[in-house]
């Protein structure tokens, strides 16, 4: 029903690869497009009418980020992406880590939400741990308690697995971390476009997300933290923006969002984001919610259907996106055929490697749906998939 918004679907493709990316709505192209075109200039620098008319534009992004997850706009920090607001935060607890610490991640996590905290570590002679899922692709709380401890210093986790398609209880977590005075960064690349976020209740110390997983641009992200977990941590970046004095003897900084803003922000991008951000809304979540779900259902009841398939998780307990193998034949070559009927899907270890390795397998095959999505895709990846099959079996 919202292909309509796209101009990308007047061409048959069969996009079913949001979890990697989400296309882009008509009124985000052309929003930015406009921006270049009778708007643009840097943002915080000059004083004539273009350069106000940016930094205008940009400030009110960030605002409209703050109001789509409920934060204040001091509280906004743009990136380029997920992957570098998590680095951010990580890079600033190499200075906060001491070596008898310890950081928590679940074994589900994103590449990009494992990996910074195990380098932070190996840096610092914190201990690195891991906490596991279930069979079912649900977090182990058990486990989950067993790891935490008074050591903990940061638990980081994603509110959904971009392999397993479970949304976590990132509250019950949050609340058991915080007990012990262990802060939270929750990741929600893949639920931000899925999910209506509220950081005040979540509770949260840190929250990503990307603004190409919805609907905008990329080269742009979001890092919300509450004030004071902010001022902990270092710069991430040195240069122009960022600072409040600079002398030969010393710097002092900006205050926070800027101090962590190194340089010519991504301007037209967080302008894309502001106006994906105007689409969500426009539409309503409401009504991406209720749609999703019935396309995703009907998604996994054809896939059930389907002999010698084997879902990685419980498909029962998936939202959004679905990881799979087809018994006896390598996702590759299902993906040779599906590419050749204008099926897009996701192949290989999704970025999240260890969760593959808990799963006793490499690579999975992805489907993740949009907004845009209907059952009629559902139907020809269906028919794709099956024709792959009977090619290979
Ligand atoms: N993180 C993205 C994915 O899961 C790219 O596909």
């Amino acid at each position: 029903m919202f292909k309509k918004d796209f101009e990308i679907f007047d061409k048959k493709y069969i996009y079913l690869d949001s979890a990697a990316s989400t296309q882009k709505p008509t009124s985000v192209i052309r929003g930015v497009s406009d921006f270049y075109m009778h708007s643009y200039a840097n943002v915080h620098r000059g004083s004539c009418h273009l350069a106000n008319l940016a930094t205008t534009a940009y400030e009110a992004a960030r605002q409209k980020v703050a109001d789509f997850i409920h934060a204040d706009s001091k509280q906004i920090i743009f990136t380029k992406g997920a992957t570098e607001a998590i680095n951010l935060v990580a890079n600033g607890y190499r200075q906060i880590l001491k070596p008898k610490d310890e950081v928590l991640v679940c074994i589900a996590e994103h590449h990009a939400n494992f990996v910074p905290w195990q380098q932070a570590c190996f840096a610092t002679g914190a201990k690195f741990k891991t906490f596991n899922v279930k069979d079912d692709g649900s977090w182990d709380l058990d486990d989950f308690k067993k790891q935490l401890s008074s050591k903990t210093k940061i638990v980081a986790v994603a509110m959904i697995s971009n392999v397993l398609g479970v949304i976590y209880p990132v509250l019950e977590i949050i609340k058991m971390a915080h007990k012990i005075g262990a802060k939270v960064i929750v990741d929600t690349a893949q639920s931000i476009a899925h999910l209506p976020i509220n950081v005040t209740k979540m509770n949260c110390d840190y929250l990503v997300f990307s603004g190409h997983k919805i609907y905008g641009p990329t080269g742009i992200g979001v890092l919300y933290g509450k004030k004071s977990a902010l001022n902990d941590l270092p710069p991430y970046q040195f240069g122009g923006d960022m600072i409040d004095v600079v002398q030969i003897q010393k710097t002092t900084f900006a205050p926070v969002p800027a101090k962590f803003e190194a340089g010519t922000p991504p301007i037209a991008e967080a302008v894309g984001l502001g106006l994906a951000l105007d689409y969500i809304t426009h539409v309503g979540w409401d009504k991406i919610m209720a749609d999703e779900q019935k396309v995703f259902a009907y998604l996994i009841k054809k896939l059930k259907a389907i002999p010698d398939i084997q879902f990685v998780g419980n498909p029962d307990l998936k939202s959004g996106l679905v990881a799979f193998n087809i018994k006896g034949i390598h996702p590759d070559d299902l993906n040779l055929i599906l590419a050749k009927e204008h099926v897009c899907v996701r192949v290989g270890h999704h970025c999240a490697m260890p969760i593959h390795t808990r799963f006793g397998i490499k690579q999975s095959l992805r489907a993740s749906i949009g907004l845009y999505n209907d059952k009629k895709d559902i139907d020809a990846f269906i028919k794709a998939l099956n024709k792959a099959i009977g090619f290979f079996k």
